[in-house]
Protein backbone atom coordinates (compact mmCIF):
# COMPACT_ATOMS: atom_id res chain seq x y z
CA UNK A 1 0.00 0.00 0.00
CA UNK A 2 1.73 3.42 -0.92
CA UNK A 3 1.10 6.25 1.65
CA UNK A 4 1.14 9.77 0.77
CA UNK A 5 3.76 10.54 3.85
CA UNK A 6 6.05 8.68 1.49
CA UNK A 7 5.79 11.81 -0.96
CA UNK A 8 6.92 13.78 1.89
CA UNK A 9 10.61 14.90 1.65
CA UNK A 10 10.73 14.66 5.90
CA UNK A 11 10.26 11.19 5.35
CA UNK A 12 13.52 9.47 5.58
CA UNK A 13 14.75 6.18 5.66
CA UNK A 14 17.79 6.04 8.57
CA UNK A 15 19.48 7.60 11.40
CA UNK A 16 20.58 11.26 11.68
CA UNK A 17 24.16 11.57 13.37
CA UNK A 18 26.09 14.38 13.27
CA UNK A 19 24.08 16.19 10.46
CA UNK A 20 24.45 13.09 7.91
CA UNK A 21 21.77 10.70 7.23
CA UNK A 22 22.81 7.01 7.64
CA UNK A 23 20.81 5.28 5.05
CA UNK A 24 23.39 2.48 3.41
CA UNK A 25 25.38 -0.35 4.93
CA UNK A 26 24.81 -2.93 7.40
CA UNK A 27 20.81 -4.37 7.19
CA UNK A 28 17.56 -3.18 7.76
CA UNK A 29 14.29 -3.60 9.52
CA UNK A 30 10.70 -2.73 8.47
CA UNK A 31 8.48 -0.55 9.84
CA UNK A 32 4.90 -1.50 9.24
CA UNK A 33 1.39 0.09 9.53
CA UNK A 34 -0.53 -1.42 12.29
CA UNK A 35 -4.02 -0.33 10.27
CA UNK A 36 -3.24 -3.16 7.93
CA UNK A 37 -0.29 -4.80 8.74
CA UNK A 38 1.60 -3.38 5.29
CA UNK A 39 4.94 -2.53 4.63
CA UNK A 40 5.44 0.96 5.08
CA UNK A 41 8.98 1.12 4.57
CA UNK A 42 12.59 -0.58 5.30
CA UNK A 43 15.26 1.53 7.07
CA UNK A 44 19.19 1.29 7.97
CA UNK A 45 18.95 -0.43 10.85
CA UNK A 46 21.81 1.23 13.16
CA UNK A 47 24.40 -0.68 15.53
CA UNK A 48 25.74 0.16 19.10
CA UNK A 49 29.17 1.26 16.94
CA UNK A 50 26.33 4.40 15.44
CA UNK A 51 25.09 5.30 18.48
CA UNK A 52 28.67 5.62 19.82
CA UNK A 53 29.15 7.88 16.97
CA UNK A 54 26.29 9.92 17.85
CA UNK A 55 27.65 10.12 21.22
CA UNK A 56 30.90 11.44 20.35
CA UNK A 57 29.56 14.09 18.06
CA UNK A 58 27.12 15.66 20.82
CA UNK A 59 29.98 15.46 22.78
CA UNK A 60 32.30 17.42 20.42
CA UNK A 61 29.17 19.94 19.13
CA UNK A 62 28.07 20.72 22.99
CA UNK A 63 30.54 23.39 23.47
CA UNK A 64 29.77 25.50 20.68
CA UNK A 65 25.92 25.19 21.28
CA UNK A 66 26.10 25.97 25.29
CA UNK A 67 28.77 28.92 24.48
CA UNK A 68 25.25 30.78 22.12
CA UNK A 69 23.26 33.19 24.43
CA UNK A 70 19.84 31.59 25.35
CA UNK A 71 18.16 34.29 23.16
CA UNK A 72 20.29 32.79 20.16
CA UNK A 73 19.46 29.56 20.78
CA UNK A 74 15.73 30.65 21.67
CA UNK A 75 15.47 32.08 17.79
CA UNK A 76 16.36 28.65 16.25
CA UNK A 77 13.72 26.85 18.90
CA UNK A 78 11.22 29.25 17.19
CA UNK A 79 12.10 28.75 13.61
CA UNK A 80 11.78 25.06 14.67
CA UNK A 81 8.66 24.97 15.86
CA UNK A 82 6.68 27.28 13.36
CA UNK A 83 8.53 24.96 11.04
CA UNK A 84 6.57 22.04 12.79
CA UNK A 85 3.26 23.57 12.57
CA UNK A 86 3.77 24.91 8.57
CA UNK A 87 4.40 20.73 8.07
CA UNK A 88 1.59 19.96 10.42
CA UNK A 89 0.12 17.74 7.73
CA UNK A 90 2.36 15.98 6.50
CA UNK A 91 4.00 15.13 9.95
CA UNK A 92 0.48 13.93 11.37
CA UNK A 93 0.49 11.57 7.59
CA UNK A 94 3.76 10.16 8.71
CA UNK A 95 3.21 9.36 12.48
CA UNK A 96 -0.25 7.85 11.65
CA UNK A 97 1.45 5.57 9.01
CA UNK A 98 3.92 4.29 11.24
CA UNK A 99 1.43 4.47 14.55
CA UNK A 100 -1.75 4.12 13.20
CA UNK A 101 -3.99 7.11 15.31
CA UNK A 102 -6.33 8.67 13.43
CA UNK A 103 -5.17 11.69 11.18
CA UNK A 104 -7.19 14.33 13.30
CA UNK A 105 -5.42 12.97 16.79
CA UNK A 106 -2.18 13.05 14.82
CA UNK A 107 -2.68 16.76 13.96
CA UNK A 108 -3.24 17.21 17.50
CA UNK A 109 -0.21 15.60 18.63
CA UNK A 110 2.24 17.34 15.96
CA UNK A 111 0.68 20.85 17.83
CA UNK A 112 1.17 19.49 21.58
CA UNK A 113 4.78 18.17 20.53
CA UNK A 114 5.72 21.71 18.67
CA UNK A 115 4.39 23.66 22.24
CA UNK A 116 7.30 22.39 23.99
CA UNK A 117 9.44 23.80 21.62
CA UNK A 118 7.73 27.12 21.34
CA UNK A 119 7.57 26.98 24.92
CA UNK A 120 11.22 26.30 25.92
CA UNK A 121 12.57 28.32 23.43
CA UNK A 122 10.82 30.73 25.49
CA UNK A 123 11.83 29.67 28.79
CA UNK A 124 15.84 28.87 27.66
CA UNK A 125 15.92 33.11 28.58
CA UNK A 126 14.45 32.66 31.44
CA UNK A 127 17.48 30.39 33.18
CA UNK A 128 17.77 32.59 36.12
CA UNK A 129 20.38 32.01 39.25
CA UNK A 130 20.44 33.35 42.70
CA UNK A 131 22.48 35.36 45.11
CA UNK A 132 22.66 34.57 49.15
CA UNK A 133 23.85 36.53 51.94
CA UNK A 134 27.24 35.13 52.97
CA UNK A 135 28.89 33.44 55.81
CA UNK A 136 30.94 36.51 56.56
CA UNK A 137 30.93 39.79 55.37
CA UNK A 138 33.82 40.20 52.45
CA UNK A 139 31.93 36.60 51.03
CA UNK A 140 28.94 35.89 48.56
CA UNK A 141 27.54 32.94 47.48
CA UNK A 142 26.03 33.01 43.86
CA UNK A 143 24.25 30.11 42.36
CA UNK A 144 24.11 29.47 38.68
CA UNK A 145 22.35 27.33 36.37
CA UNK A 146 24.85 25.13 33.94
CA UNK A 147 23.13 22.48 31.10
CA UNK A 148 23.95 19.15 32.51
CA UNK A 149 25.89 17.95 29.61
CA UNK A 150 25.16 15.32 26.63
CA UNK A 151 21.48 14.30 27.03
CA UNK A 152 20.88 10.31 25.82
CA UNK A 153 16.76 9.43 25.30
CA UNK A 154 14.97 6.65 24.78
CA UNK A 155 10.90 7.46 23.47
CA UNK A 156 8.00 5.42 22.98
CA UNK A 157 6.14 4.46 20.02
CA UNK A 158 2.44 5.90 21.62
CA UNK A 159 3.47 9.85 21.06
CA UNK A 160 6.53 9.55 18.78
CA UNK A 161 6.43 13.42 18.35
CA UNK A 162 5.49 14.70 21.38
CA UNK A 163 7.52 12.44 23.69
CA UNK A 164 10.34 13.21 22.30
CA UNK A 165 9.70 16.92 21.74
CA UNK A 166 9.12 17.30 25.29
CA UNK A 167 12.29 15.56 25.93
CA UNK A 168 14.67 17.65 23.16
CA UNK A 169 13.16 20.73 23.64
CA UNK A 170 14.35 21.85 27.28
CA UNK A 171 17.58 19.92 26.99
CA UNK A 172 18.65 22.22 23.71
CA UNK A 173 17.07 25.44 25.50
CA UNK A 174 19.48 24.73 28.25
CA UNK A 175 22.59 24.03 25.65
CA UNK A 176 22.75 20.51 25.93
CA UNK A 177 23.39 18.38 23.13
CA UNK A 178 20.81 15.44 22.30
CA UNK A 179 20.90 12.02 21.33
CA UNK A 180 17.73 9.99 20.66
CA UNK A 181 17.02 6.26 19.78
CA UNK A 182 13.16 6.46 18.84
CA UNK A 183 10.63 3.46 19.31
CA UNK A 184 11.88 0.59 16.90
CA UNK A 185 8.20 0.94 15.62
CA UNK A 186 8.00 4.61 15.13
CA UNK A 187 11.76 6.29 14.28
CA UNK A 188 9.90 8.18 11.02
CA UNK A 189 8.63 11.03 13.19
CA UNK A 190 11.55 11.40 14.81
CA UNK A 191 13.61 11.57 11.75
CA UNK A 192 11.23 14.07 10.32
CA UNK A 193 11.30 16.30 13.47
CA UNK A 194 15.65 16.19 12.93
CA UNK A 195 15.12 17.14 9.26
CA UNK A 196 13.20 19.92 10.79
CA UNK A 197 15.65 21.10 13.52
CA UNK A 198 18.33 21.13 10.56
CA UNK A 199 16.37 23.67 9.07
CA UNK A 200 15.67 25.90 11.30
CA UNK A 201 19.28 25.98 12.57
CA UNK A 202 20.06 23.34 15.23
CA UNK A 203 24.12 22.88 14.35
CA UNK A 204 25.30 19.32 13.61
CA UNK A 205 25.59 16.94 16.37
CA UNK A 206 23.16 19.10 18.71
CA UNK A 207 20.24 16.33 17.96
CA UNK A 208 21.23 12.89 16.71
CA UNK A 209 18.54 10.55 16.24
CA UNK A 210 18.68 6.60 15.89
CA UNK A 211 16.33 4.95 13.73
CA UNK A 212 17.16 0.49 14.86
CA UNK A 213 15.27 -2.54 16.51
CA UNK A 214 18.66 -3.07 18.25
CA UNK A 215 17.48 -1.41 21.57
CA UNK A 216 19.23 -3.62 24.00
CA UNK A 217 22.45 -2.87 22.15
CA UNK A 218 21.56 0.50 21.36
CA UNK A 219 20.20 0.76 25.14
CA UNK A 220 23.49 -0.18 26.73
CA UNK A 221 25.74 2.34 24.83
CA UNK A 222 23.66 5.28 25.51
CA UNK A 223 22.96 4.36 29.31
CA UNK A 224 26.83 3.32 30.06
CA UNK A 225 28.98 5.97 27.91
CA UNK A 226 30.81 8.44 30.30
CA UNK A 227 30.10 11.28 28.02
CA UNK A 228 26.34 11.03 28.29
CA UNK A 229 25.77 13.15 31.40
CA UNK A 230 21.86 12.70 31.42
CA UNK A 231 19.52 9.75 30.45
CA UNK A 232 15.64 10.34 30.12
CA UNK A 233 12.81 7.67 29.13
CA UNK A 234 9.69 7.37 28.56
CA UNK A 235 7.97 4.10 28.25
CA UNK A 236 6.93 0.66 30.83
CA UNK A 237 8.29 0.47 34.71
CA UNK A 238 10.08 -2.90 33.93
CA UNK A 239 12.37 -1.46 31.33
CA UNK A 240 12.75 1.60 33.27
CA UNK A 241 14.33 -0.13 36.11
CA UNK A 242 16.39 -1.65 34.03
CA UNK A 243 17.84 1.53 32.54
CA UNK A 244 18.30 2.93 35.98
CA UNK A 245 19.82 0.35 37.23
CA UNK A 246 22.19 0.40 34.32
CA UNK A 247 22.75 4.06 34.30
CA UNK A 248 24.02 3.85 38.20
CA UNK A 249 27.19 2.07 36.90
CA UNK A 250 28.09 6.24 35.41
CA UNK A 251 25.44 8.25 38.15
CA UNK A 252 24.33 9.88 35.38
CA UNK A 253 20.97 12.66 36.02
CA UNK A 254 17.70 10.30 35.30
CA UNK A 255 14.10 11.11 34.32
CA UNK A 256 11.81 8.38 33.93
CA UNK A 257 8.11 8.93 32.84
CA UNK A 258 7.21 5.34 34.16
CA UNK A 259 3.91 3.28 33.94
CA UNK A 260 0.30 4.40 35.22
CA UNK A 261 -2.77 3.07 36.16
CA UNK A 262 -5.09 6.44 36.47
CA UNK A 263 -8.15 5.78 38.55
CA UNK A 264 -11.23 8.12 37.70
CA UNK A 265 -13.32 8.94 40.46
CA UNK A 266 -16.75 9.61 40.35
CA UNK A 267 -18.42 11.01 43.63
CA UNK A 268 -22.36 10.89 43.58
CA UNK A 269 -22.72 14.62 43.56
CA UNK A 270 -20.33 14.92 40.53
CA UNK A 271 -21.54 16.34 36.71
CA UNK A 272 -22.44 13.01 35.68
CA UNK A 273 -22.57 14.20 31.92
CA UNK A 274 -19.49 16.16 32.67
CA UNK A 275 -17.72 13.01 33.95
CA UNK A 276 -18.57 11.16 31.12
CA UNK A 277 -16.89 13.37 29.05
CA UNK A 278 -14.26 13.63 30.71
CA UNK A 279 -13.80 9.43 30.88
CA UNK A 280 -13.87 9.60 27.05
CA UNK A 281 -11.33 12.00 26.90
CA UNK A 282 -9.23 9.70 29.42
CA UNK A 283 -10.02 6.88 28.56
CA UNK A 284 -10.18 6.97 24.90
CA UNK A 285 -7.20 8.97 23.63
CA UNK A 286 -4.89 7.34 21.79
CA UNK A 287 -7.50 3.85 21.59
CA UNK A 288 -6.13 4.13 25.62
CA UNK A 289 -2.39 3.77 24.94
CA UNK A 290 -1.26 6.47 26.85
CA UNK A 291 0.30 6.17 30.51
CA UNK A 292 -2.55 8.66 32.16
CA UNK A 293 -5.01 7.09 30.35
CA UNK A 294 -7.67 6.21 33.10
CA UNK A 295 -7.25 2.45 33.85
CA UNK A 296 -10.11 2.10 36.69
CA UNK A 297 -13.19 4.43 36.81
CA UNK A 298 -14.38 4.36 40.58
CA UNK A 299 -17.86 5.18 40.67
CA UNK A 300 -20.05 6.05 43.73
CA UNK A 301 -23.19 3.79 44.55
CA UNK A 302 -25.71 6.17 43.50
CA UNK A 303 -24.72 7.06 40.59
CA UNK A 304 -22.89 4.06 39.23
CA UNK A 305 -25.57 2.19 36.88
CA UNK A 306 -26.65 6.25 35.99
CA UNK A 307 -22.80 6.76 35.25
CA UNK A 308 -22.44 2.71 33.00
CA UNK A 309 -25.64 3.73 30.91
CA UNK A 310 -24.36 7.20 29.83
CA UNK A 311 -20.71 5.89 28.97
CA UNK A 312 -21.86 3.18 27.24
CA UNK A 313 -23.97 5.20 25.24
CA UNK A 314 -20.57 7.41 23.99
CA UNK A 315 -19.07 4.22 23.72
CA UNK A 316 -21.02 3.20 21.51
CA UNK A 317 -20.90 5.97 19.57
CA UNK A 318 -17.36 5.95 18.55
CA UNK A 319 -15.97 4.74 15.31
CA UNK A 320 -12.93 2.51 14.94
CA UNK A 321 -11.29 1.87 11.80
CA UNK A 322 -7.40 3.11 9.86
CA UNK A 323 -6.50 6.51 11.15
CA UNK A 324 -6.36 7.83 7.50
CA UNK A 325 -10.01 7.55 7.53
CA UNK A 326 -11.54 11.00 8.52
CA UNK A 327 -14.62 9.70 9.93
CA UNK A 328 -12.85 7.37 12.32
CA UNK A 329 -12.33 8.02 16.31
CA UNK A 330 -10.29 5.04 17.27
CA UNK A 331 -7.45 3.97 15.29
CA UNK A 332 -5.31 0.14 15.65
CA UNK A 333 -3.43 -0.61 18.48
CA UNK A 334 0.34 -0.49 18.02
CA UNK A 335 0.23 -4.87 16.93
CA UNK A 336 -1.67 -7.53 17.11
CA UNK A 337 0.45 -8.39 20.44
CA UNK A 338 -0.81 -5.60 21.93
CA UNK A 339 -4.44 -6.36 20.89
CA UNK A 340 -4.27 -10.42 21.78
CA UNK A 341 -3.09 -8.80 25.35
CA UNK A 342 -5.95 -6.32 26.14
CA UNK A 343 -8.44 -8.97 24.70
CA UNK A 344 -6.66 -11.55 27.28
CA UNK A 345 -7.56 -9.31 30.50
CA UNK A 346 -11.43 -7.95 29.41
CA UNK A 347 -11.84 -12.56 28.94
CA UNK A 348 -10.05 -12.78 32.48
CA UNK A 349 -12.48 -10.47 34.06
CA UNK A 350 -15.41 -11.61 32.32
CA UNK A 351 -14.88 -15.21 33.62
CA UNK A 352 -14.35 -13.32 36.72
CA UNK A 353 -17.73 -11.73 36.81
CA UNK A 354 -17.44 -8.56 34.90
CA UNK A 355 -19.71 -7.97 32.27
CA UNK A 356 -19.25 -5.94 29.16
CA UNK A 357 -21.92 -3.57 28.06
CA UNK A 358 -19.90 -2.49 25.13
CA UNK A 359 -17.50 -4.21 23.31
CA UNK A 360 -15.43 -6.76 25.09
CA UNK A 361 -15.13 -9.49 21.81
CA UNK A 362 -12.93 -9.59 19.07
CA UNK A 363 -12.80 -6.82 16.59
CA UNK A 364 -13.85 -7.38 12.94
CA UNK A 365 -11.51 -4.65 11.47
CA UNK A 366 -7.84 -6.27 11.78
CA UNK A 367 -6.02 -8.43 13.93
CA UNK A 368 -4.29 -4.74 15.50
CA UNK A 369 -8.00 -3.48 16.50
CA UNK A 370 -9.83 -3.66 20.03
CA UNK A 371 -13.33 -2.35 20.03
CA UNK A 372 -14.04 -0.13 22.84
CA UNK A 373 -15.57 -1.22 25.67
CA UNK A 374 -17.31 -0.65 29.05
CA UNK A 375 -17.06 -3.10 31.78
CA UNK A 376 -19.45 -3.08 35.26
CA UNK A 377 -19.13 -5.22 38.15
CA UNK A 378 -15.78 -5.08 37.78
CA UNK A 379 -13.28 -5.55 40.61
CA UNK A 380 -10.11 -3.95 42.25
CA UNK A 381 -8.53 -7.41 42.54
CA UNK A 382 -9.11 -8.17 38.52
CA UNK A 383 -5.95 -7.96 36.36
CA UNK A 384 -7.20 -4.99 34.83
CA UNK A 385 -7.56 -3.05 37.73
CA UNK A 386 -3.99 -3.70 38.67
CA UNK A 387 -1.81 -3.76 35.11
CA UNK A 388 -1.94 -0.81 32.59
CA UNK A 389 -4.65 -1.84 30.16
CA UNK A 390 -3.14 0.30 26.93
CA UNK A 391 -6.59 -0.41 25.06
CA UNK A 392 -9.63 1.09 24.96
CA UNK A 393 -11.71 -0.70 27.69
CA UNK A 394 -13.24 0.89 30.50
CA UNK A 395 -13.41 -0.80 33.66
CA UNK A 396 -16.03 0.23 36.13
CA UNK A 397 -15.69 -0.12 39.67
CA UNK A 398 -18.26 0.65 42.44
CA UNK A 399 -17.40 1.91 45.53
CA UNK A 400 -19.53 3.50 48.89
CA UNK A 401 -17.39 6.05 51.12
CA UNK A 402 -14.47 8.65 50.26
CA UNK A 403 -12.53 6.28 52.18
CA UNK A 404 -12.99 3.79 50.14
CA UNK A 405 -11.97 5.78 46.95
CA UNK A 406 -9.14 6.61 48.37
CA UNK A 407 -7.91 3.22 49.62
CA UNK A 408 -8.87 1.53 45.98
CA UNK A 409 -7.30 4.53 44.32
CA UNK A 410 -3.88 4.35 46.08
CA UNK A 411 -3.86 0.50 46.21
CA UNK A 412 -1.32 0.75 42.96
CA UNK A 413 2.84 0.63 43.12
CA UNK A 414 2.49 3.11 40.53
CA UNK A 415 1.34 7.18 40.46
CA UNK A 416 1.15 8.97 36.91
CA UNK A 417 -2.39 10.59 36.90
CA UNK A 418 -5.94 10.74 39.06
CA UNK A 419 -9.10 12.20 38.07
CA UNK A 420 -11.76 12.74 39.95
CA UNK A 421 -15.34 14.28 39.40
CA UNK A 422 -17.18 15.74 42.35
CA UNK A 423 -19.04 19.42 42.74
CA UNK A 424 -18.11 19.36 46.27
CA UNK A 425 -15.25 22.08 47.23
CA UNK A 426 -13.71 20.25 50.56
CA UNK A 427 -13.96 16.45 49.30
CA UNK A 428 -11.89 18.07 46.20
CA UNK A 429 -9.21 19.40 48.52
CA UNK A 430 -9.62 15.90 50.77
CA UNK A 431 -9.34 13.70 48.47
CA UNK A 432 -6.52 15.13 46.28
CA UNK A 433 -4.40 15.82 48.77
CA UNK A 434 -4.63 12.01 49.76
CA UNK A 435 -4.23 10.71 46.15
CA UNK A 436 -0.65 9.30 45.65
CA UNK A 437 -0.12 10.33 42.62
CA UNK A 438 1.96 13.02 40.73
CA UNK A 439 -1.25 14.67 38.19
CA UNK A 440 -4.39 14.91 39.09
CA UNK A 441 -7.37 16.24 37.34
CA UNK A 442 -10.23 18.09 38.97
CA UNK A 443 -13.52 17.92 36.91
CA UNK A 444 -11.33 17.32 33.73
CA UNK A 445 -9.99 14.64 31.61
CA UNK A 446 -7.25 16.32 29.67
CA UNK A 447 -4.42 17.41 31.94
CA UNK A 448 -1.15 17.43 29.29
CA UNK A 449 0.04 20.33 28.10
CA UNK A 450 3.71 22.24 27.74
CA UNK A 451 2.78 24.83 30.48
CA UNK A 452 1.82 21.78 33.32
CA UNK A 453 4.40 19.63 34.82
CA UNK A 454 3.45 16.23 33.90
CA UNK A 455 5.39 13.57 35.96
CA UNK A 456 4.53 10.80 38.71
CA UNK A 457 5.16 9.10 41.76
CA UNK A 458 6.06 5.85 43.55
CA UNK A 459 7.18 3.65 40.43
CA UNK A 460 5.69 6.01 38.02
CA UNK A 461 9.64 7.58 37.92
CA UNK A 462 10.89 10.90 38.65
CA UNK A 463 11.42 13.62 37.58
CA UNK A 464 8.97 16.56 35.38
CA UNK A 465 8.13 17.23 31.82
CA UNK A 466 6.92 20.67 30.71
CA UNK A 467 6.80 23.90 32.77
CA UNK A 468 9.17 26.03 34.39
CA UNK A 469 10.21 23.04 36.38
CA UNK A 470 10.66 21.21 33.41
CA UNK A 471 14.17 22.70 32.70
CA UNK A 472 15.29 21.77 36.03
CA UNK A 473 16.02 18.14 35.08
CA UNK A 474 18.49 19.77 32.34
CA UNK A 475 20.42 21.80 34.33
CA UNK A 476 23.00 21.73 37.34
CA UNK A 477 23.43 24.03 39.76
CA UNK A 478 27.02 25.40 40.43
CA UNK A 479 27.13 27.51 44.04
CA UNK A 480 30.35 29.85 43.62
CA UNK A 481 31.65 31.04 46.73
CA UNK A 482 33.28 34.93 46.49
CA UNK A 483 35.44 35.94 49.15
CA UNK A 484 37.55 38.46 49.69
CA UNK A 485 35.25 41.20 49.41
CA UNK A 486 35.99 43.36 51.38
CA UNK A 487 39.86 43.59 51.74
C1 LIG B 1 2.31 9.22 27.93
O1 LIG B 1 1.51 8.40 27.57
O2 LIG B 1 3.41 8.86 28.33
C2 LIG B 1 2.07 10.71 27.91
C3 LIG B 1 0.76 11.14 27.44
C4 LIG B 1 0.58 12.64 27.53
O3 LIG B 1 1.52 13.41 27.35
O4 LIG B 1 -0.52 13.05 27.83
Amino acid sequence: MQHNSLNSDLFKLGSYINGEWITKGGDTFNITNPADESLVCTLHNATAQDAEAAVAAAYAAMPAWRAKTAKQRAQIMRRWFELCMQHQDELAAILTAEQGKPLAEAKGEIAYGSSYLEWYGEEAKRVYGDTIPGASRDSRIIVVKEPVGVVAAITPWNFPNAMLARKVAPAVAAGCAFIVKAAGETPLSALALAELGTRAGLPPGIFNVIATNRSREVGAVLTGDKRVAKFTFTGSTEVGKTLLAQCATTVKKTSMELGGNAPFIVFNDADIDEAVKGAMTSKYRNAGQTCVCTNRILAQKEIYAEFAEKLTAAVAALSVGAGTNPNVDIGPLINAKASISVAEMVESAIADGATATIGGNKSEVGPCFYPPTVLTNVTSQMRLSTEEIFGPVAPIIEFETEQEAIEIANNTRVGLAAYLYSRDIGLIWRVSEALEFGMVGINEGAISNEMAPFGGVKESGMGREGSKYGLDDYLEIKYLCMGGLTS
